[in-house]
C-alpha cells in the first residue's frame, strides 16, 4: 500500500485516468484520491468509487502529499498561483502538462517543493502507462518515490527534461497513433470478410501479442518480423507493399510533424 494523499488538479481525459488507474491499482485507499475540475457531474463514477470528486483545488491541495497537475497548459499558470500559497516542502509536485517547464513552474512557485514532470498516456487508467519522468537532480531523494507510483500505473522511465517534448509524441500522442494503425488494420480486415467487432478482437489481440512479444524478449521488431516471412511468401509481399506506399515513411512524419508542433509550444 502506497499511504500518501493524492489530489489529482483537473479531472479531465487524463486526470480521470489516472485516477482510474490509482483506484484499479488497490495500492491506495480510494478515499485518499482526491480530483478536482469545475464540471464534477462529468466524473460522478469516480465518486461512486470512493473517491473526492471537488471543484476547490485549494481544500483537495491541503489535504494532499503528492498533488498531480493534469489540465490544459493555458489552464496552468492561474492554478499554479491559486494553490501557491497552501504548497508545503513536505509535499510532491508531478506536472503532467505538456509543453510547460520545470523552470517556468518554479518561477511561480519558487524552488522550495520538490517538482518533478510526467508525461503518461491513458492506459494509465488500466495501469498499462508508459510514463516518462523528468525532474531537477536536486530532487534526487524523491525520485524512488516518484517513480513507485508511476510503476504501479504502467511502467517508467527517467528521462532528461530535453527530451519532454520527444517523449508527449511518442508515449502520449503515441497512443492514438497505434489506435489509428488498428483501425486501419480493422478495415482491411472488414473487407476480407470479418464483421467489424471480430476484425477488432482479432487487431487489438495481434496488437497486444506484438508488444509483448518485443517487451519480454527485448528483440528488435525486425527479427520476430523475420520468423514471420516466409521468403517469396504473403506476408512479405503485403510487409513490402506497406512500405511502397509509404507506411514507415508517413508514421515517421506524423511524429516529427507532432514534434515540431509541441516544440514551438513549449514554454
Ligand atoms: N490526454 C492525454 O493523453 C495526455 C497525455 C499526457 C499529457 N497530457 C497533458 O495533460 C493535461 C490535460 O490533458 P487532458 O487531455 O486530460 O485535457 P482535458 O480533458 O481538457 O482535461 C483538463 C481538465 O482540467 C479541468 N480544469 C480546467 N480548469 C480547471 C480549474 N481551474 N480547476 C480544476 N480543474 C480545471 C477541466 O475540467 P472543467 O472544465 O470541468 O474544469 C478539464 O477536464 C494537458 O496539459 C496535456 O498536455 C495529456
Amino acid at each position: 500500500m502506497i499511504n500518501k494523499r493524492f489530489a489529482i488538479i483537473g479531472g479531465g481525459n487524463l486526470g480521470s485516468a489516472i485516477a482510474e488507474g490509482l483506484v484499479k491499482s488497490n495500492a491506495i485507499i480510494n478515499d485518499n484520491i482526491t480530483i478536482t475540475r469545475r464540471k464534477t457531474h462529468l466524473i460522478g463514477y469516480l465518486k461512486q468509487k470512493g473517491v473526492n470528486v471537488l471543484t476547490d483545488n485549494v481544500s483537495a491541495v491541503k489535504n494532499a502529499d503528492i498533488v498531480l497537475l493534469v489540465v490544459k497548459p493555458y489552464q496552468l499558470a492561474d492554478i499554479l498561483t491559486e494553490i501557491k500559497p497552501f504548497l508545503k516542502p513536505e509535499m510532491i509536485i508531478v506536472s503532467m502538462v505538456a509543453g510547460f517547464s520545470l523552470s517556468s513552474i518554479g518561477t511561480i512557485i519558487g524552488d522550495q517543493i520538490p517538482l518533478f514532470r510526467g508525461m503518461p498516456n491513458t492506459a494509465i487508467a488500466l495501469c498499462e502507462s508508459m510514463t516518462c519522468l523528468a525532474f531537477d537532480k536536486k530532487w534526487n531523494a524523491y525520485i524512488e518515490e516518484v517513480t513507485a507510483i508511476f510503476d504501479l500505473l504502467g511502467k517508467s522511465v527517467i528521462i532528461t527534461e530535453d527530451l519532454m517534448a520527444s517523449a508527449t509524441v511518442l508515449g502520449s500522442c503515441g497512443i492514438a497513433y497505434a489506435l489509428r494503425f488498428m483501425r486501419a488494420a480493422m478495415q482491411g480486415g472488414i473487407e476480407i470478410g470479418f464483421a467489424a467487432d471480430v476484425a477488432q478482437f482479432i487487431t487489438a489481440q495481434t496488437m497486444k501479442g506484438a508488444s509483448e512479444l518485443i517487451l519480454q524478449s527485448n528483440h528488435h521488431p525486425e527479427q520476430e518480423i523475420d520468423k514471420v516471412t516466409t521468403p517469396r511468401g504473403i506476408t512479405i509481399s503485403g510487409l513490402n507493399e506497406m512500405e511502397h506506399q509509404g507506411f514507415s515513411s508517413s508514421l515517421i512524419q506524423g511524429l516529427i510533424t507532432s514534434f515540431k508542433k509541441i516544440d514551438k509550444q513549449d514554454k
